[in-house]
Formats: C-alpha cells, structure tokens, sequence
C-alpha cells in the first residue's frame, strides 16, 4: 500500500510515500526555519503562506523521488493536529483535495503519535509495546504505546515543552533559531556542574514535568550577569542547562516503563537529538535492563515519512476521514 504523506503542523513543508508502512520510498522536505529566524521564532501566518507556496512541489518530488505516478497512490495521509492551525488548515485541505481528485482515502494523523512512528522506520524489528518520550518545540509528554494506535498519557509538562525552552533561552544568548541544536553543539565543551539549575518535581504527580521555572533561572541568570557586566562561561552554561532538561526528563520516563513494566524505551521528536538526554537514556535504560529506541537525527525532526508510516497502522485500524476532515491547534493523543 503506497500512501503519500503530508506535514505542515509548524515551520517544515514534508510529503512523503511510506509503501506498508515501514518502507519510506521519498521523504521531501522545505524547512522554513531561516525565514523565521529572522523573527526569534515562528510566525505563524509567514509559516501558512510558505506551505501554501511549497506544498504542491513537494507533492511532485515525493512521487517523483518514489518512482511513482498518481494512479499509484493507494491513500492520502496528513497531519490533522495538534500544530498551528493556519499552517496545519494548508496540509488538511491540500490532502483532502488530492484524495478528492485520486478517489482514495484519507488518512488523519496525530502529529506526536507520528513522531513515535519515526521509531519503526528506524528499527523495523520495533514494535508496540513500549514506553515512549516525545520531547518537540510543542510537546514534551511520556507514552504508553500499548499498540500501534492505543495510547495513553502517562505523564506531560505542565507549562512550557522542552524544545520550547531550549530555542528561549538560545534566544537570549543570540544564538540563532531553532535553538536546541546550537546550545547542543555549545555544551560539548562546557561543564555541565558549573552552574545550579532547579530540578523541579509537580506535587503529588510524579511523572509530569515542569519547564518554565528552569527556563526563567537560565534567562534571569543571563540578564544578571550582563547588567554586572560579568563573563559567563556559555558553554557550561549551555550544558549545565541541558543537563537539568535531561535529569527532568529521563528518570521520569524510566519510571514510567517501570510502573508499565516496559523493556521497551523510545524517543520522539526534535528535541531527541539532544546529546545529553541521547547518552543519560542510554546509561538509564542499560542500568535498567531496558532496549533504547532513538531515531536518527533525519528522523527525529518533523518529516512525511513519519506520518506515512503511522497512517498504515491507522488505515489498518479503520481510521480513516471524510472531506469534513478539520484542522485542530490541541489533539489529545
Ligand atoms: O519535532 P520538531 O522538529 O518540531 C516540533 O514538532 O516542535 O522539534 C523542534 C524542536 C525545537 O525546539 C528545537 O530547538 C529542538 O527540537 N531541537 C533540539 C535539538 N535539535 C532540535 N533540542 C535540543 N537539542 C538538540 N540537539
């Protein structure tokens, strides 16, 4: 079953043909992300009218690229939600229009549950049961995939996602947008113990999280030491900051396999790149006798093929739309 695959939840353009799921045959993909670093950040309407401009192109080299013609299209996929919903309303009503035109079906899919699905096209051997983090710009939650569209929420942050509070606090630093991957690149070099960041614990939920106090501690200690006038040690900072993610992070997730009774641990999302959670999650799941799924970092961003690969398991499901199909800005998983 080839299935052509759109995302345009945020700032990246992405179709792709996913053939039964776990085999990507063209994955085409326009990041918008130098436009919007212009701004500090992604601004939404500019991020519409670029997908506007890019999507039927990239329709084209996704078939292209995958050897096909239209009339080898099986069904349609696209990011319904959750994302920003004049950029996803593009992606939606692009889709419908194709599956309208080919006469297949079309296939809604949840932006994080795709970004789990990035794990099977990296590890064909990987399948549901297992625990999951999904750390985004937009989303920092810990999955139960009990099946491939059977989930639950075990655990969420209770204000800012992770990746959110990365690129904020890069931004102070003025060390361009998306910021995850330069105070990545930054922290190599620094000492993760040179500076004291709070780990903070939600009371009486022990698997939720909490980012937006660790984010005003990095971005007060920054405005303090400039009005002193005094150096600060970026990349330690940078590392310190990471590390403090990472400790809110991995423990949780570990737990939560634990409490499931998972062997299984997968990462999900733009924010699985990191180099400090990548190697704490390593160290935790070996200690913990647990197999760690990571995608590769191709995959770990937003792109098609993640979304054609969990639209098979959601056509073989029965979950498939009609052309009332909608957009929606919060999707509960
Ligand atoms: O999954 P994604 O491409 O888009 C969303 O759905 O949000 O994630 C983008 C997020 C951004 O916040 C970006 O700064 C972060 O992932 N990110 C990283 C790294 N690479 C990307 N955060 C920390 N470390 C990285 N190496």
């Amino acid at each position: 079953m080839n299935i052509l695959a759109f995302e345009s939840s945020c700032d990246e353009t992405a179709a792709a043909v996913v053939r039964d799921g776990r085999t990507v045959l063209s994955d085409a993909i326009a990041s918008q992300a130098d436009m919007h670093a212009l701004y500090g950040g992604v601004v939404p309407e500019i991020a519409s009218r670029k997908h506007v401009e890019a999507i039927a192109g990239l329709a084209d080299a996704a078939l292209a690229e995958a050897g096909l013609r239209k009339a080898d299209v099986d069904a349609v996929a696209v990011t319904y939600g959750p994302g920003l919903i004049g950029a996803l309303l593009v992606g939606v009503n692009f889709a419908k229009s194709v599956a309208y035109g080919l006469g297949v079906p079309l296939i809604p899919v949840h932006h994080v549950r795709g970004h789990i699905s990035a794990n099977y096209i990296a590890h064909p051997e990987l399948e549901p049961p297992f625990v999951c983090l999904c750390v985004s710009g937009g989303t920092t939650l810990i999955v139960d995939v009990r099946d491939y569209t059977e989930m639950a929420v075990l655990g969420a942050t209770r204000d800012d996602a992770a990746g959110e509070c990365f690129d904020k606090v890069a931004r102070v630093l003025g060390i361009g947008y998306p910021g995850g991957a330069p105070m990545d690149r930054l922290s190599r070099t620094g000492d993760a113990g040179r500076y004291a960041f709070p780990r903070v614990q939600v009371h009486d939920a022990p698997l939720d999280m909490s980012f937006s106090g660790l984010k005003t501690a990095a971005i007060n200690l920054i405005h303090n030491a400039r009005q002193k006038e005094e150096a600060l040690d970026l990349p330690s900072l940078a590392a310190s900051f990471s590390a403090a993610v990472s400790d809110m992070l991995v423990p949780r997730v570990m737990e939560a396999a634990r409490r499931c009774g998972r062997r299984k641990v997968a990462v999900a999302g733009g924010v699985a790149a990191n180099s400090h959670i990548r190697a704490d999650l390593e160290a935790a799941c070996a200690a913990a006798g647990c197999r760690l799924y990571l995608p590769p970092l191709s995959l770990c961003g937003d792109n098609g093929a993640m979304i054609g690969c969990q639209a098979y398991y959601e056509y073989l499901a029965g979950h498939t739309a009609d052309m009332a199909l909608n957009a929606y800005a919060n999707r509960d998983i």
